[in-house]
């Protein structure tokens, strides 16, 4: 009986140990050494048929470099489009992690259904029948789709090779298995091995790879974090389980910013996509409350409306509690400094609670001025005029400091119907017709003295 080798791999970056140790020399991390039994064959390629490689690269001037226009494959999803930055490069490979049920499959799929191209899904985690089902939901009668149910890298090369599909969907990644190493599925060796090999892959086929990524219970992607450096782009879905909206955002793009965003709406026939989040973060109500103010974000290059609300009541305790959904709480510490500092409000013996509506966190200090506002408004239980949206930082001094992107922040408040926008008085504007009233403000006190006068 030969005798089963077994290796030790760092979870974080892969490194292989001979023995197991408790920090990994390479990254420095404590307790991710876990041993894997490996049984080492002769390294195979994803097309070992081919005896010489496609392509024979030579070093190149950047000048003499051709860029090809058509580089991209749009896939008829805008939301998924920008946050890739305009579309599936071609040769890539776009990892997407995401928390169990969150939709990571039927986006794929319904991108996989959507688009004008041919397109070959693998999954190792549903059947056939399942997929089927799925599909009928989404209610998409593409025929360029071919389900293949697989987990063998080179039984799903040999199929890759037949069709030639201009995209390849892979669900999941820890599923996988390549018969050059002896390793269970979803282990180090195997997710380094298998994604190795998917690369190569769309690197010298240019055709490009989805990835499905299960995450770990930290909400890293489950495998070594030298995955992440291998793909191009590593993409995250997110939401929260109270609410039906859910949040694409590119963790790394190696060919675009990583600062867009895109919004989808769970709904019994799949993903929705939202082109006007800020309809939906804003509560509709009839009667005017105290403790909200709406503010103006930025994400990525999107304009954002958003509803800050906040609660102030008298601390039961000694020690006032101050707690913060969806914002930085060391930042509402200092807000609440700045308010008791240079505006005179006493809010030592209060307890504080603010909340970002929709289930979304900003760390966009532009909404700072609204936090401060929502936070005087329940505190002296006088509400704000529901037409009223602010977008200003707020500084330690108390000064009232400009941001960026301002006249996007103002057309997309009109776009909404608000009637009055506050700012910094330092502030660029550079629209000459704003259509709202605009209320510019240098300090703090003054913005209290228009609001509540
Ligand atoms: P799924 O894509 O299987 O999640 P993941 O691959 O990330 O694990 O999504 C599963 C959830 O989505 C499941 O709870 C049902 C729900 N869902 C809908 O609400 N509408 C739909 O059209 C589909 C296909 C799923
Ligand atoms: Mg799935």
């Amino acid at each position: 009986m030969p005798k089963t080798k077994t290796t030790f791999f760092c979870q974080n970056c892969g490194t292989q140990h001979s023995q197991w140790v408790g920090q990994c020399h390479a990254c420095k991390e404590w307790n991710t050494i876990v041993e894997e039994v490996i049984q080492k064959e002769e390294k195979r390629n994803w097309n070992q048929q081919k005896t010489t490689s496609k392509r024979q690269n030579r070093p190149l001037k950047i000048s003499e470099i051709k860029v090809n226009s058509e580089e991209r494959i749009a896939t008829l999803n805008t939301e998924f489009d920008t946050v890739l930055g305009g579309g599936i490069v071609k040769g890539s490979v776009i990892l997407l992690g995401g928390e169990p049920g969150i939709g990571k499959s039927t986006l794929l799929l319904q991108i996989a259904l959507g688009i004008s191209k041919n397109v070959l899904y693998v999954s190792g985690e549903e059947s056939e029948s399942q997929i089927k089902m799925r599909a009928e939901r989404l209610q998409n009668n593409q025929t360029n789709c071919l389900i293949l149910t697989e987990t063998n890298t080179q039984q799903i090369f040999s199929s890759v090779s037949e069709i030639q599909p201009d995209l390849l969907v892979i669900d999941s990644i820890q599923t996988l298995h390549t018969n050059s190493i002896d390793a269970t599925p979803g282990s180090i060796s195997q997710i380094r091995e298998t994604s190795a090999e998917l690369i190569k892959f769309a690197k010298e086929t240019a055709t490009p790879v989805l990835l499905i990524g299960h995450i770990n219970k930290e909400g890293n992607i489950a495998g070594p974090k030298i995955l992440e450096h291998m793909v191009d782009v590593v993409l995250q879905f997110e939401g929260d389980r109270n609410y039906n909206y859910r949040i694409l955002r590119a963790h790394k793009n190696r060919f675009g910013s990583t600062s867009e965003l895109g919004i989808y709406e769970m709904l019994s026939d799949g993903l929705r996509e939202i082109k006007n989040p800020s309809e939906i973060l804003i509560s509709k109500k009839d009667e005017d409350l105290s403790g909200i103010a709406i503010a103006s974000t930025l994400e990525g290059i999107r304009p954002l409306m958003i509803e800050v609300q906040a609660l102030v009541s008298s601390a039961v305790y000694g020690t006032p509690q101050r707690s913060a959904t969806g914002f930085n709480l060391k930042r509402l510490h200092m807000l609440l400094a700045v308010l008791e500092k240079r505006a005179g409000f006493k809010l030592g013996a209060k307890d504080v609670f603010l909340n970002i509506t929709g289930g979304i966190s900003i760390d966009d200090t532009a909404i700072d001025l609204a936090v401060v506002a929502a936070i005087l408004s329940s505190n002296k239980d006088i509400p704000i005029n529901p037409n009223v949206c602010f977008a200003a930082e707020v500084g330690l001094a108390g000064e009232i400091r400009p941001i960026s992107k301002i006249d996007q922040r103002i057309l997309e408040a009109r776009k909404l119907g608000y009637k009055t926008f506050v700012a910094s008085k330092y502030n660029k504007i550079t629209l000459t017709d704003p259509w709202v009233r605009l209320i510019l403000v240098g300090k703090i006190e003054e913005v209290f003295a228009t609001l509540f006068a």
